[in-house]
């Protein structure tokens, strides 16, 4: 059985249905629902409603459940906000991991997939960007996705454990459901694809762009746009190969190409035919200015292939959810 942590959120909602889609049946959601939803669980998911950080309700989910995998997404994933209240990050995406994969291993899970962000490498010398590239984290967020990359490492390099782990380092995730009826719903979402469509269908009247002054072709920031159905269906990969293999790999995830603030502008004002008003505002604190993935390691060790890299396609998945979503 497989427990997927953060179900009911953004990437952890399309990934049950990448599950599914390739035949697992057996899968228990834990989400506490601060920022995922109900609705966006298939009807035939059981969820738990707790947080990862509670090892009394692991305790009693491990020894109900036959659980050999889990899916941990479960995180608070503002970077902005990460700056303004660490504590809040370290506790949720450090602390509360640690517990959780402390008793995955006390209760001999096998595999264990952890989403961790290329925001572990910060600015990066060079781009693109490889798994051996320095981590230098420019925020509480990438901070605490790091040190619980290095809480799996050590684990698992202590040899006392039955556990394997893939950490996939996603780049940026974006768009929606190709089959539509799914997309991201969190609340003060700030990624740019998301808010883009939101300002695209009017539910803000301006896109704000943080800074315009960055060593780029036009100045504003350089990110890796992967569809979030892409991105779910390299989980299943990662779990296939951790069952295969019975390894530890990390995993850069992403297309390996960048497109800065003002292409994604541009794709939909494309895609949605509204030319909506875009502010150019000073710099964010914590925002790299350019990273983009070199994904030759996965693609090579993975059974994956990308099948949405599309930035209109991501722009119109996006835009259409927004149009539709509850
Ligand atoms: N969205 C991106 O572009 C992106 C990029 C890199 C990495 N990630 C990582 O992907 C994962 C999922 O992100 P998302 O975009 O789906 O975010 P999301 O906010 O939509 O989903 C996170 C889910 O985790 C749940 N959750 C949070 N803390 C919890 C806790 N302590 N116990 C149980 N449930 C808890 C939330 O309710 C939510 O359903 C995160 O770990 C994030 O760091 C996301």
């Amino acid at each position: 059985m497989i427990l997927v942590t953060g179900g009911a959120g953004y990437i952890g909602s399309h990934t049950l249905r990448a599950l599914q889609a390739a035949g697992h049946t057996q899968i228990l959601v834990l989400d506490n629902l601060y920022s995922g939803h109900r609705w966006a669980l298939p009807s035939n998911v059981a969820l738990i409603e707790g947080s990862v950080g509670d090892a009394t309700l692991l305790d009693r989910i491990f020894k109900e459940h036959p659980i050999d995998s889990i899916l941990h997404f479960a995180a608070h994933l503002e970077v902005e906000e990460s700056v303004r209240e660490p504590v809040k990050y370290y506790e949720n995406n450090f602390r509360n991991s640690s517990i959780l994969i402390s008793k995955a291993s006390e209760y001999l899970v096998k595999n264990f997939v952890f989403s961790s962000t290329c925001a572990i490498y910060g600015n990066p010398p060079s781009n693109p960007v490889g798994e051996d590239c320095p981590k230098s984290p420019l925020n509480p967020y990438g901070k605490s996705k790091l040190m619980t990359e290095w809480f799996l490492e050590d684990l698992v390099r202590a040899g006392k454990t039955a556990l394997n782990y893939v950490s996939l380092r996603y780049f940026n995730v974006a768009g929606a459901h190709v089959a539509g009826g799914l997309g991201q719903a969190t609340p003060r979402a700030t990624q740019l694809v998301k808010v883009t469509a939101e300002v695209a269908c009017g539910k803000r009247d301006k896109l704000l762009v943080y800074g315009s002054d960055y060593a780029t072709h036009d100045g504003t920031c350089i990110r890796d746009y992967i569809h979030v159905d892409d991105l779910a269906s390299a989980h299943v990969s990662a779990l296939d190969f951790l069952k295969r293999e019975r390894r530890s790999e990390v995993f850069n995830l992403g297309y390996g190409s960048g497109y800065t603030v003002l292409e994604i502008v541009a794709a939909m004002k494309r895609v949605s035919g509204v030319n909506f008003k875009v502010e150019m505002v000073p710099r964010r604190p914590g925002d790299a200015e350019a990273i983009f993935a070199d994904n030759s390691k996965l693609l090579a060790m993975l059974d994956w292939k990308p099948r949405y890299a599309d930035i209109d396609l991501i722009c119109q998945t996006a835009l259409d959810w927004e149009r539709t979503r509850p």
